[in-house]
């Protein structure tokens, strides 16, 4: 695996490869980042990771100095589930001047993460779309587990008629439904045990939906209150089309629920896809 500092060593390197396979992260790689690479390198061509702690999608309360770096382990991942090239620049050489110019995005942007985390979709569409410049994937991996990212970045890519694929990776969990995620490490042993109950609140939200009760009102009511009266802080539980992230209407059958809650000072998000019968 070559590593590649700056924006400039990443073009060359990269200026004959025609088809690229694309996984961005922030690194401390788990299972799921593991499993975004093999999507990424069944699709034969060549793999590219990039690593970087994105400071525009932290608001000024949020973890970015405590965000777990684990750059050694994470380069013995990559070149184990066999990547090709790992761009890792320093936010000096990723952003040499402040990054005035922006994504603008609509105005689900402010709703459910971006209601708790405002300018955090914005700042990852920047980052995300100047990697894709940097990079020119043909295809590029995201994990499901940030459902609302995934819808961002696919609706941003197509209306900007970026000519890039966008996959979304099913979210990878623990035996006891946990998803695996980078911020699961700040949670303490008791707040490792009680962590599956989010899942679990999902699984009987979705459970409730798939047997036709089209309240949703009082289905995420329920999960949330599952939730905290067991500890939880909940910010939101909420039923939505997979689309677009808005509230379902009658005839709309691809839906999501999602959630967001905090144990102690974790945050810990997670949704659940479905399919109504029409
Ligand atoms: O999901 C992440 O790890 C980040 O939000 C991403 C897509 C790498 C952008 O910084």
């Amino acid at each position: 695996m070559r590593i590649c500092k700056t924006p400039d060593e990443t073009r060359d390197a990269l200026k004959n490869e025609s088809a690229i396979a694309f996984v961005p992260t922030m690194g401390n790689l788990h299972a799921g980042h593991v499993s975004l690479v093999a999507q990424a390198r069944s699709r034969g061509g060549t793999t590219v990771a990039s690593i970087f702690v994105n400071p525009l999608q932290f608001g000024p309360n949020e973890d970015f100095d405590s965000y777990p770096r684990t750059f050694g382990a994470d380069c013995e991942k990559l070149e184990n589930a066999g990547v090709d090239f790992l761009f890792a620049p320093t936010e000096r050489e990723f952003y040499p001047e402040p990054q005035t110019y922006r994504v603008e995005l609509p105005g689900i942007q402010n709703q459910l993460e971006g209601r708790f985390r405002p300018g955090h979709f914005s700042g990852v569409a920047t980052v995300v779309l100047k990697l894709f410049h940097i990079v020119r994937p043909q295809v590029a991996f995201f994990g499901k587990k940030d459902y609302q990212q995934l819808m961002v970045l696919r609706n941003m890519v197509r209306q900007l008629a970026l000519p890039i694929e966008i996959v979304g990776g099913e979210t990878v969990r623990d035996g006891d439904g946990l998803a695996l995620s980078s911020r699961n490490a700040f949670l303490t042993p008791a707040g490792r045990a009680e962590a599956p109950r989010l899942y679990r609140a999902l699984g009987r939200a979705r459970e409730a939906v798939l047997r036709g009760d089209a309240d949703f009102s009082a289905i995420e009511r329920d999960a949330a209150l599952d939730l905290d009266t067991n500890g939880w802080k909940t910010d939101y539980v909420a039923v939505r089309r997979q689309s677009d992230l808005q509230t379902p209407l009658p005839g709309d059958r691809d839906l999501v629920v999602l959630a967001a809650s905090r144990l102690g000072t974790p945050r810990l998000i997670d949704n659940l896809e479905m399919t109504r019968e029409g």
